[in-house]
């Protein structure tokens, strides 16, 4: 007994229980492990570097400025039970979450790490990204997701399921209030898939991002169809084909790039303005080669892209989905140093035409600058919208409706200028009086109407045309008559329907003028739960 040994209990537990470890040796271990868990599984890595790819923290590295990055849940560990589960439980489970800073300010990130467990997503894994996720919310930071993941992740079954179910619900949340940005830099299988879709940018870099909903062993399993995975959801289709992804570009790095550049045109959230460059002069600045890029005849092509260089600072615009939808042109630019969103009929793809890729396009656009006070400019020369069948099959009622509804919707200020033509339903879309523009200018080549000199005439005057003895001539006076006195360039001034006919040099002056006096422009729907857009 403890009275035989001469000795008291407390010295007796003091004999017996090792001395805790010294705060040095906790320092070290805790040091030995946060660079293990920041180094990662070498032969993972290794394989990551042979397909061309960056580790999650690199990624983020080259996002983010350097050493903002503050990093949560680095320890985190799933508690899955079976398949195996239990003897690996690596660190971070895969997936890098935190925070850091982009030329100063805020933003909130995920990058999955495709080394541990393919990048899939369970129940810690979705945790996390829900934190990072509610944390860019409540302080009103963007959040930008690095997704590089076979999708959900299929030892955790209906954990993984739901851990996606409550990231689509945080994304939905989150929508109008923070920018979203999602980012493809490897496979984004499955559930990741939507988190693109639920963003307001998609980015996709190089052959190594594949984005689809089932990949080609499931195609082929279900329908029998051999693609490969680049057919099926590379980076050229979905910034050519299904529109999915708002950015392409040919590497990583230039990809993270362009996601600085992005955000350096947005505000924090919808409570802020896009930061402001300094202003340049723009609202004395004439642009007389404008009148020289853009011919007088309604017909022959040029190229809105060097008019909107003409418009804006330093000729510098970014394109959203470039290379999809080209017959509109929607990019983010600045004017007078102030971000604008432009929107612009492209006369050289499909002569300009709206069609529902066109719309759905605009009309993403148009909703997102008005939800982060991003002031709309819209360009306009526009010949009406494709007609026929296969636009009519694809629903082209229902994606315009798309494109109305947003710019019906919007209260930011907005500045349409009629450059050229602009008929039919194609005119009262793009931004007309009618639908709410604050400012329409219009250039002395405007042709505003139900449709063309030539349809028209053939329609209003058919009788007329065929029992005339000489229909040539016939043909020439009545379209000149239409042209005299239903589309001179002061006809639809005269009306209201413009503010002003300008000369095409004081374009920039004059969208300048007019976002200035706009600045502080406020208006109030009555209220409702949310509309109805036609989806
Ligand atoms: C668990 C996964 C995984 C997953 C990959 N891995 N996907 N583990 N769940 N979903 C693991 C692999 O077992 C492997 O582990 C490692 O990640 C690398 O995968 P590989 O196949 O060797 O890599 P690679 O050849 O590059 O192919 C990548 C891939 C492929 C194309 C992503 O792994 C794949 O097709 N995965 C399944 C994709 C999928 O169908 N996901 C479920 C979607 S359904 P080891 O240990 O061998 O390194 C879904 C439902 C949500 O997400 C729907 C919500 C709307």
């Amino acid at each position: 007994s403890i009275s035989e040994l001469d000795i008291t209990a407390e010295e007796l537990e003091r004999a017996v229980r090792p001395a805790p470890p010294s705060m040095d040796r906790l320092r070290d271990d805790l040091g030995r492990l946060r660079q293990d868990v920041a180094d990662g599984d070498h032969r993972g890595v290794e394989r990551q570097r042979a397909l061309g790819k960056r580790t999650a923290r690199e990624r983020l590295d080259l996002l983010l400025d350097e050493g903002s990055f503050v990093e949560l849940d680095m320890l985190r560990r799933h508690r899955a039970q079976g398949l195996g589960m239990e003897r690996q439980r690596p660190h971070t489970d895969g997936v890098v979450t935190g925070s850091g800073t982009i030329d100063g300010r805020r933003v909130f990130v995920y990058a999955q790490d495709f080394t541990i467990y393919g990048g899939s997503l369970g129940e810690a894994h979705a945790l996390k990204i829900q934190k990072v996720m509610e944390l860019a919310l409540s302080t009103g930071a963007p959040f930008i997701g690095l997704n590089d993941s076979g999708g959900a992740r299929i030892q955790e079954g209906v954990l993984s399921l739901n851990g996606y179910g409550g990231i689509f619900q945080r994304y939905v949340q989150a929508s109008g209030v923070i920018p979203q940005i999602s980012v493809v830099l490897g496979p984004c299988a499955g559930g990741a898939a939507y988190s693109t879709a639920l963003a307001d940018f998609t980015f996709m870099a190089g052959d190594t991002a594949q984005l689809y909903l089932t990949g080609p062993d499931v195609v082929e399993a279900v329908t029998g169809e051999r693609v490969t995975h680049a057919e099926l959801g590379g980076a050229q289709v979905h910034g050519s084909r299904s529109g999915v992804a708002t950015f392409v570009h040919d590497d990583e790095e230039e990809c993270l790039a362009s996601v600085r550049d992005l955000l350096s045109m947005l505000p924090s959230n919808n409570l802020g303005r896009p930061p402001a460059g300094p202003p340049c002069g723009a609202a004395t600045d004439l642009r007389p080669r404008l009148a020289e890029i853009v011919p007088a005849e309604q017909n022959k092509l040029y190229d809105m892209r060097e008019v909107l260089a003409e418009l804006v600072d330093d000729g510098e615009f970014l394109e959203t989905h470039r290379n999809w939808a080209g017959n509109v042109i929607c990019a983010l630019a600045r004017i007078d140093g102030e971000v604008v969103g432009v929107v612009a009929n492209q006369p050289t793809v499909l002569a300009g035409v709206l069609d529902a890729k066109a719309a759905q396009k605009a009309a993403r656009f148009v909703r997102f600058c008005d939800a982060f006070s991003i002031p709309l400019v819209t360009l306009v020369d526009v010949p009406g919208f494709l007609p026929g069948k296969d636009q009519e099959y694809e629903g082209v009622i229902r994606h315009g409706a798309k494109l109305l509804y947003a710019y019906c919707e919007a209260t930011v200020p907005r500045i349409s200028v009629i450059v050229r033509k602009a008929y039919g339903g194609a005119y009262i879309v793009m931004d007309s009086r009618s639908i709410g523009t604050d400012l329409s200018l219009a250039w002395p080549t405007n042709e505003v109407a139900v449709m063309g000199a030539e349809g028209a005439v053939n329609i209003i005057y058919r009788r007329q045309l065929a029992a005339a003895a000489d229909p040539v001539t016939e043909r020439a006076e009545l379209l000149e008559r239409y042209k005299r006195e239903l589309i001179h360039p002061t006809y639809t001034a005269e009306r209201g329907l413009v503010d002003d006919v300008i000369d095409p040099a004081e374009t920039r002056m004059a969208i300048a003028r007019g976002l200035a006096m706009l600045r502080d422009k406020r208006k109030h729907s009555a209220p409702r739960k949310h509309g109805n857009v036609p989806l």
